[in-house]
């Protein structure tokens, strides 16, 4: 029996919370199917500050070295609280970026993913949403201004300055657009390459890139597309994309969109992949305001155990039922507080009655290949 190892890095605010409710899923799989999940949890992020002097504790880097996958929950505190912290301490900076950079995890993959079950979450107009959105954005993770050379001072007319570099190899970037190209291979062949050329030069030496990649995907239709343009369009005419391409920074601010305008980054799991490890995580922050409530929606949590039983363990099928029993918990009029518009026909329940019932529809399908 194929047996994995994954870390369990709970995080802070809604963190553990919502975390609890995929750990019933991975115990479902497990029940389910031939396989063995070794769940090892850690602590990660502000409250592993506080507990240990550190963010991402030696003991945490340890269980992530060993682990065959990682998954985690948001990370991030209060603004005062973070004020506790020194600001290279803050979990942001002092352990979500050093994970990424230690396991060069440089693809990150993020669905902005509304079928019909939960369109009405969307605040877009129903004639725009159609026949629902499925676009995946992938961001580059582990480059340009996040990690280029930082530099603050006081310059010589006596000025307080700061310099961020934006640097990409052209390692960096090929690797990344053959994920894109690979991705819009599988799926509609259309690939959006989102850039600012007209302004910068990455996006210069990006799209030269493009050029000499695309003959190696004669099926994929290239389309290039300015990053504020893309904002309006997605927006304006969501269904138009399947795949977006785009450097780091874009992808952040781009991937927010997405979840705006799927109704809620709640509904935004992600895959963050490296040529060795990978680590799943919720694209949203820790919401320190509705923590502890058991409020939260835990799907973008599940979705992310999803994406790690089809990206790290080959088993799509049963990733696609864990998709569909989340889907199938919403089409049956179930929501929970924080992702609610109201309206007589949803009922409110908790973040743990959600998660059972994801389960419990779970249970009910057909394991794969029996
Ligand atoms: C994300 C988050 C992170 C990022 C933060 C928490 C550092 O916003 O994963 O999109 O900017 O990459
Ligand atoms: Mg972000």
């Amino acid at each position: 029996m194929k047996t994995y190892k994954i870390a369990i890095l709970a995080g802070d605010g809604i963190g553990p919370e919502i975390m609890r409710e995929a750990i019933k899923v991975f115990k479902l799989v497990e029940e389910r199917n031939a396989v063995r999940f070794e769940l090892l949890e850690a602590a990660f992020g502000g409250q592993a500050y506080f507990e240990t002097g550190h963010p991402f504790p030696e003991e945490t880097k340890a269980i992530c070295d060993a682990a065959d996958a990682i998954i985690k929950g948001p990370i991030g505190l209060s603004h005062e609280e973070s004020q506790k912290i020194p600001v290279d301490m803050q979990p942001e900076r002092g352990a979500l970026l050093p994970l990424r950079a230690r396991f060069n995890t440089y693809a990150n993959f993020r669905p902005v993913y509304l079928p019909k079950a939960i369109a009405s979450f969307s605040p877009l107009k129903p004639e725009i949403v159609g026949e629902g959105i499925d676009i995946i954005m992938v961001r580059e993770l582990v480059g340009g201004l996040y990690f280029g050379h930082k530099e603050t001072g006081v310059n010589e007319q006596g000025q307080r300055y700061v310099k961020e570099v934006l640097e990409y190899d052209e390692g960096q970037i090929r690797q990344i657009l053959h994920e894109g190209f690979k991705l819009a291979n599988r799926r509609k062949k259309v690939l959006h390459n989102i850039h600012k050329s007209n302004v910068l030069k990455s996006s210069v030496l990006w799209n030269e890139i493009v050029a000499e990649l695309a003959p190696q995907y004669p099926d994929v239709k290239v389309v290039h597309m300015l990053v504020d343009a893309a904002a309006t369009h997605l927006c304006l005419n969501p269904t138009q994309f399947d795949v977006m391409v785009m450097e780091n920074m874009f992808g952040d601010i781009l991937s927010d969109q997405g979840g705006g305008i799927l109704g809620s980054l709640g509904l935004m799991p992600s895959a963050c992949m490296g040529a060795e490890k990978a680590y799943y995580e919720p694209s949203h922050g820790s919401a320190p305001d509705i923590a502890g409530k058991n409020i939260a929606n835990p799907y973008s949590m599940i979705g992310s155990v999803a994406m790690m039983l089809e990206m790290s363990f080959g088993m799509e099928e049963e990733a696609k039922n864990v998709w569909a029993a989340m889907q199938g918990v919403f089409a049956d009029g179930y929501s929970t507080p924080d992702l609610s518009r109201g309206g007589a026909d949803v009922q409110l329940i908790s973040t743990d009655a959600f998660g059972d019932k994801v389960v419990e529809k779970l249970r009910a399908m057909p394991v794969p290949g029996n």
